[in-house]
Formats: structure tokens, sequence, C-alpha cells
């Protein structure tokens, strides 16, 4: 390039046009934009003058209106080569760089003007010149690799045979910072700046190197997710092609399966199984069977509530009030749940102020209610959930015989399913529900192993969190759960079971509260049923009495409900007909709707009969009284029939020892009690009477017999003697005189050492009736005989004694009996 320079030598004065940002270097030919008027002018200065204008940078970018000390020292001279005005007024300007100067004056006007002098350049020691030059051209090619320079700049720089020319261009074209292009400008001997421009490159090729290696890491982490999301992608195509080309839904349902996991927050060992078999799942021809598995499998696990919860309400007032505008009385039983919600209440508030571990809130005992059917246990755990805010889960207990009933099959069984416990939870949607063991005490055991083993672990707080289900595979935590199990028999519940479960026991019902519940619950619920309006169908007191006494016996209120149920469904029809408009009950007006009376009172129209006694019994269904009869006849021996257990076996030949003790002072036929057959009935139809507590009942009978003296069939008897004549205590006093009651009986001979047990029966009923507390067989005859214990010790005539007696058939009863009763 011909140097401008030598044709025109520099003049004492220039014009000064202040650049930003970036240096000119000589021997380059560059376009300058120019906005500021103070350039402007500065050029027109130089277009009218020597055509010659020095280029310099400010120090400071910012400032607009530069002074000379705002700019540097050192600048370029240039040629003004050719100017064009924009339409905007700016102008732009091509230069040729000519040579290094050095400013001794600046001096402002309208525009800046400087004093200046030119700068030689020294070459330096001329070996090191040549080996800094040759390193300069190495380390320019290693930084221009870095693709930082375009192509045609590079093969420009290379090309250049002066080290200094070099070094300048390197420097116009790298991005340094300010300070450094202009210490290059400055840099007067060549040695000094290339190896300026060498250091400044070696800096270059450190950052290159740091951007490269932060430019690898992003790109790894790039990849790695997109290498997935390509492989599945991949694996959706050939999916598809295998599928003969159709829509691939499929691919998508193991996506969308992956979507519900992500939102349901799994603990991370059942994501780790999820996911796995989601992998399985995405992996699979769909039409497999395997497939299909896996699909239910997925569902089942995504449909279950792990992380969903109702919040409880624990305020014990509103839990009270719940209670009781669904059952009437069960007061026990209202209080113990009321205790429980104070229970939890005050652990809840405990843990919240850190006092207590969070998993203890839930801890508390499983409650089984036990007692006879139809008295409210299951009615009122779904009060219970209701009160407490909770879902409620029924899971039928009864004929569950395998493991798997409550644990579920493994996933290789064909058809596997949860068991009933994860079944129940599905169907609860929530993690805290109430779970109704109904009737743990039907539980069934087979070769398939003992399904109260799994329950164990449901129930016991210290495991269940971790309760494992065959089919789900992992673990599901129930410990939130409240568990209250059923049951008529509780000696029947597994002793394990038991062991861990705390009792609440529900009597029968006596008619005054079967009434109130009547009246106050089941006419109102059977109303709403039938679709009549309060006051469309009523019943009087003494209907409801009948209907209770005739049309039902029963322990509970659940064919009470039923015959209510009836009349209401009959009334519902005339009144659908057109025929009344309202119907009140009366008792006259029962049989029309529900015919005959099927049961009648034991008492009613009986009369007191000879060698006929009415002892008691109850069974876990409830209570009732029995018939003992008695009968002597020519022949040999004692003979018992009737469903008699051993031990009442025992107590009839007591009874006979008795009486042949006591055969002077009674005025019994000695001779003729060993010389008759002696048949002691117990006609109660399938009940195997085991339990030592008919043996007042026996004795009683068998002397009437033997002496003619009728029995009160008033009177119901319960206790066990002694050869000697003690009366001793029995069980279950409180259902055997409900059961009395309901048939009828006024009076209760009782062991004194029972007295006690009178507590529990209701007051009104207690003073409706007579209880005799015996310590001795005597005073039970005195009680029981016409004319007590002073017509036995009265001589009689022999006629009396000697007739044979044969009672008349006592009537049937046809009350229920269940197995288990003990008399
Ligand atoms: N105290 C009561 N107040 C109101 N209704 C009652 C009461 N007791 C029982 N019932 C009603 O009687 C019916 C039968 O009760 P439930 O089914 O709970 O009996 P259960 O004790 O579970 O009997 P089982 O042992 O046969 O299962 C239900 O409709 C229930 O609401
Ligand atoms: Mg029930």
């Amino acid at each position: 390039m011909p140097n401008p320079l030598s044709s025109t030598p520099l003049p004492a004065t220039v014009p000064v046009c202040p650049v930003r940002g970036s240096v000119i270097y000589p021997t380059m030919v560059q376009h300058i934009d120019a906005s500021r008027a103070l350039s402007i002018k500065a050029i027109e200065a130089a277009l009218n003058g020597d055509k010659v204008i020095l280029i310099v940078s400010q120090r400071d970018k910012d400032v607009d209106d530069p002074q000379g000390a705002d700019l540097y020292d050192v600048g370029t001279a240039c040629n003004v080569l050719r100017v064009r005005k924009n339409p905007d007024g700016t102008v732009q300007m091509l230069v040729a760089a000519t040579a290094r100067v050095r400013v001794t004056r600046y001096e402002r006007g309208e525009y800046l003007t400087a004093a200046v002098e030119a700068l030689e350049t020294e070459p330096g020691d001329p070996v090191e010149l040549r080996a800094l030059t040759r390193e300069l051209r190495e380390k320019f090619e290693t930084v221009a690799q870095g693709g930082r320079i375009g192509a045609e700049s590079v093969q420009a720089i290379q090309s250049k045979e002066d080290p200094g020319e070099m070094a300048d261009h390197i420097a116009f074209h790298l991005d340094f910072k300010l300070e450094d292009k202009q210490a290059v400008l400055e840099a007067v001997r060549l040695t000094d700046r290339v190896r300026r421009v060498l250091t400044l490159l070696d800096t270059e090729q450190e950052v290159q190197a740091v951007q490269a290696r932060i430019r690898a890491q992003v790109k790894e982490e790039i990849d790695k997710n997109q290498r997935e999301y390509y492989l599945r992608e991949q694996m959706k195509v050939i999916q598809k092609e295998l599928q003969g080309g159709d829509d691939g839904d499929e691919g998508d349902e193991a996506e969308a399966f992956r979507a519900k996991i992500e939102a349901l927050g799994l603990p991370a060992e059942v994501k780790k199984e999820v996911d796995r078999e989601v992998n399985r799942l995405a992996r699979m021809h769909p039409d497999a069977a395997e497939a299909s598995v896996i699909r239910t499998y997925l569902t089942w696990m995504t449909e279950l509530p792990w992380n969903v919860r109702s919040e409880d309400r624990l305020d014990v007032g509103e839990a009270a009030h719940i209670l009781d505008e669904d059952h009437y009385g069960l007061e026990k039983v209202k209080d113990r749940v009321l205790e429980f919600l104070a229970v939890r209440r005050l652990r809840r508030e405990r843990a919240e102020r850190g006092e207590l571990d969070a998993a203890e809130v839930n801890k508390g005992p499983i409650l089984v209610f036990t007692g006879p059917p139809g008295v409210g246990k299951t009615s009122i755990a779904q009060s219970i959930a209701k009160s407490l805010g909770r879902k409620y889960v029924r899971i039928a207990l009864g004929g569950a015989r395998d493991e798997s009933d409550i644990r579920g099959h493994r996933r290789t069984y064909i058809g596997a399913m949860p068991g009933r416990i994860i079944q129940g939870i599905r169907t609860a949607g929530t993690k805290n529900p109430v779970i109704l063991l109904d009737e743990v005490d039907k539980l069934g055991t087979s070769y398939q192993g003992d399904p109260s083993a799994a329950l164990l672990e449901v129930l016991d707080p210290a495991q269940n969190q971790h309760f494992t289900d065959h089919y789900l595979g992992v673990p599901f935590d129930l410990s939130e759960v409240m568990f209250i199990a059923t049951a008529n028999y509780p000696e029947q519940i597994p002793p394990a079971l038991m062991d861990r479960m705390e009792v609440i026991e529900f009597s029968s019902y006596i008619e005054q509260e079967k009434l109130e519940i009547a009246k106050r619950y089941l006419l109102p619920r059977q109303l709403t049923a039938n679709g009549l309006k309060a006051n469309q169908l009523s019943f009087t007191d003494a209907a409801l009495e009948r209907l209770i006494s005739h049309y039902t016996r029963e322990a509970g209120v659940r064919n009470l409900e039923r015959e209510i149920g009836t009349v209401a469904r009959k009334v519902a029809r005339r009144i659908a007909t057109g025929e009344v408009k309202r119907v009140k009950v009366t008792d006259k007006e029962l049989d029309r709707y529900l015919g005959q009376p099927r049961f009648v009172p034991e008492s009613e129209g009986q009369e007191d009969k000879v060698g006929v006694s009415t002892g008691m019994f109850y069974t876990p269904v409830g209570g009732d009284i029995l018939f003992v009869e008695t009968s002597v006849m020519p022949g040999k021996g004692l003979v018992l029939t009737g469903q008699l257990g051993d031990v009442m076996k025992e107590s009839a030949r007591a009874a006979l020892t008795y009486a042949k003790s006591n055969a002077e002072r009674f005025h019994l036929d000695r001779d003729r009690i060993e010389n008759s057959e002696i048949h002691i009935h117990v006609p109660a139809g399938a009940i195997p009477k085991e339990g030592p507590s008919a043996g007042g009942a026996m004795v009683t009978s068998l002397i009437s017999a033997l002496s003619g003296i009728p029995v009160r069939h008033d009177v119901a008897m319960t206790g066990e003697m002694t050869l000697t004549g003690r009366y001793l205590p029995i069980g279950g006093l409180k259902e055997k005189v409900l059961g009395a009651r309901r048939a009828g009986i006024k009076h209760i001979i009782m062991p004194k050492a029972n007295e006690g047990d009178l507590r529990d029966i209701p007051l009104h009923l207690r003073s409706s009736m007579r209880f005799h507390p015996c310590e001795t067989v005597d005073q039970v005859l005195d009680v029981a005989l016409v004319g007590g214990l002073k017509a036995l010790e009265t001589p009689r005539g022999p006629a009396a004694g000697a007739a044979e007696t044969a009672p008349p058939p006592a009537k049937r009863r046809t009350s229920r009996r269940s197995p288990g009763a003990s008399a």
C-alpha cells in the first residue's frame, strides 16, 4: 500500500476527530461516522485545509463534549479520502491512517485542534524481534482457530511481512479492552509492541479454553436430556411401525402414567417400583397380555390416595351433636368416641407445638363394638366417621378365609387383586378414612394362611405404617386410618387380635328404648324412605309398644324398623290411591297392616303349672327365657332330654340329690323317687345349654313335679346350686333380665352374689320388675312355688304327691335362637 504520509508532510497542527471505544492503527483504511458537531466541524476544517485529521480515542466514551484532557495523548494521523453527508446531518468519512503521533497540546475552539509530532517506530533488538515475531505468528494461528475472527481477516493478517503492522492488525481485530489497544498504539519500540500483543493473545487463549470447557459442559447436559428424548421418540416410531403405522396412542399411554405419577408425590421406594413398571409398559407391545397386567397395576397405583387426606373435625361439641342426631342412647359408646376425639385434639395441639412426634398423633386404640344384632354397631361407626369429617368404608370380613383376602395376591397370579384393605382405601379416596372391619368374629382360616395374622399387621400401629399388600408390592401407610371392628361373638375373635383392641359392649335394648328409637329415628327414616310426609303417618305409643312386643322379638331394632317400613309402605299405597289423606295407626289396627301377631309374650294367658319352671339364658345375640319340664313316671332312673350340655346334666343330678336329701322335710315320698323314671326336658330348640346357670330352674321344676305344687308362671330364675343347697352366682344377668322382660316376666330370682350386676339395668326397668336375690335353694323355692316354702313343708294328702304328674306340653316358643347359649 502506498504510504500517503510520505507524500504529505505532517502539519504542525491538525483538526481532531475524537472517537469512542476504538483505536485505529497506521496503514488501515477505515470508515468513521461522525454525528457530533465537534467532529463534523473538525472534518470540514480538514477538508478545507491539508486533508489531514487526527483520530484519537476518548479516555471515557461517555463524555459527549470532550476537552483535550478527556483524550489520550497518542493518536493516529489520517488522510481524509472521502466525505459523505447523510440526509440526517451526520457525516461519513473514509480515512487512511498514516502515522502514530503524539499530541503536545490540545486547543478548543469550535472544534479541537492539536499540536502534534510524529512518533518514529524503533525496531529494538533484531534477534529478539525475530523470535517474538515467530511466536506471534504461532500464537495467532492457535487463537484464530478459536474462530473469533473472520477467515478473510485471518488471511490478511497472516500475510503481513512487517511484525509491527501485524501486531497492529491483531490488536485491531481481537476483542481487547480499549486501554490495551491504546497501549499497543503507544508502543513505539517494535519488540515492546509485539510482546504486548503476545500477552494479550495469551489471555485470549486462556479465555477461549475456559469458554470451550463451559460449552462442552452445557452441551453434555443438553445431550443427556436430548438423548433420552430422542430414544423415546425413536421407540414410539418403531412401535408405530410395528403396529402397522396406526396412531401410536400407546406410547402416550406410558407418558400419561408418567405424568400422573409425577403428580402423586410418591415415596422414593414406591416411585422406583412404579417407574420400573411404566418403563416396562413403554417397551411392550400394547396388545401383549403382560401389558394389560401392568396397565391394571399402574391404574391401581395411580388411583390410591398416597397423599390425599381429609381434614379432621376435632370439635367435640359438634361431634357430640352429630352422634346424637343419628343414634339414641348408646351413651357409653358416644362418650368413648368423644374421649377419643378430645385426646386426638390435645395430641395434635401438642404436636403443633413440637412437644410430640407427628407420628404419635394418629396413635390410638382400635375399638371393637360387640353385641347382639341390630343394636347399631355398624351404623354408629358410620356416624363416627361423619362426626370426624372422615370418609367411611365398611369392609365385610365375614367369610374372609385366606391371607390374600386381606393382603392381596402377588401380581404373578392371573387376575390378581389387592386385598380388601387396599380396596377399601381406594374406595375411600383418602388415606385417613374410618374403616369398619365388620364381623371380625366371622374370620375363617384355611390352608391358604390365616387372615387374622395379616389383620394383626394392619391393626398394629407399630407395623401398619409399612403395610405391604402383595399386589402392590410396596408399602402403603395405614397409620392414619381409624379402624373400628364389630363382632357379635367376641369370644370368637382370634385372641391375638382381641389383645390389640378395646372392647365396647353394646347391649340389647329394652322396650322403652326401642319405643324411643322407633319414634325418633326409625319412623322418620321410614317416612322419608317411603316418600311420606310427617303428617301423613303416625303411630300411637300403644301401637308401637304392641308392634315391639307382638311383632318382633329381638335384641336390636332391625326387625322393628322393617315392620315400621311395611306399615309405611302399605299406608303410602293407600294414600297414593286416594283412599285416605293421612293415617294414625293405633294398636287395634296393627293386624290390618301386619297380619296376626307373630309373638305372644310367654306369660300371657299362661297359668301356674306343676313341674314346669322358667329359666333364663343368654347368647351373644340377646337373652331369653326357657322352660324346664319334669315328669315322674313308673320306671327307673333319671332321663334327660333336650339339648343338654354336660354341665346341665350335672345340674340335673345335683337337683335330684338335693330333692332326695330333703325328702323328709319336703314331704316327698322317697320310695316313689327311687321307683320312678324322672324325666327332665329342656325344650329349647338346638341350643347346647352349656354354662351352669339352670340349676335353680331344674330343682324347682323337679320338686314341683315330685310335690305336686305348681310353679308361678310369672317368675323366671337364674342361678346355680350346690348339693348342700347354696345358690351360686352366674353371668350375663343383664341380658337375661332384658330377655325375660321381653317375654313378659315380672319376677326374677337371682343369686344374691349377683346383686351388684343390677346396677347395669336401667332404673325404670328395675322398678317395673321385682328382683329376688337368694342365697339358698330354699329361698328360691319359697319365691317360685305357689304357696312358698310353707306349702312344701306342710304335710299334704297322699293324693297330692302321689299323682303321676305329666305337665301339659309347654307352649313352644318361636324366638330366634343361636348356638352358643348358656342357660
Ligand atoms: N340407638 C339407635 N338409634 C337409632 N337407630 C338405631 C340405634 N340402634 C340401631 N339403630 C338402627 O338399627 C339398624 C340396625 O343397626 P346396625 O346395622 O348398626 O346393627 P349391628 O349392630 O351392626 O348388627 P349386626 O351385628 O347384625 O351387624 C340400623 O338402621 C340402625 O340405624
Ligand atoms: Mg353390623
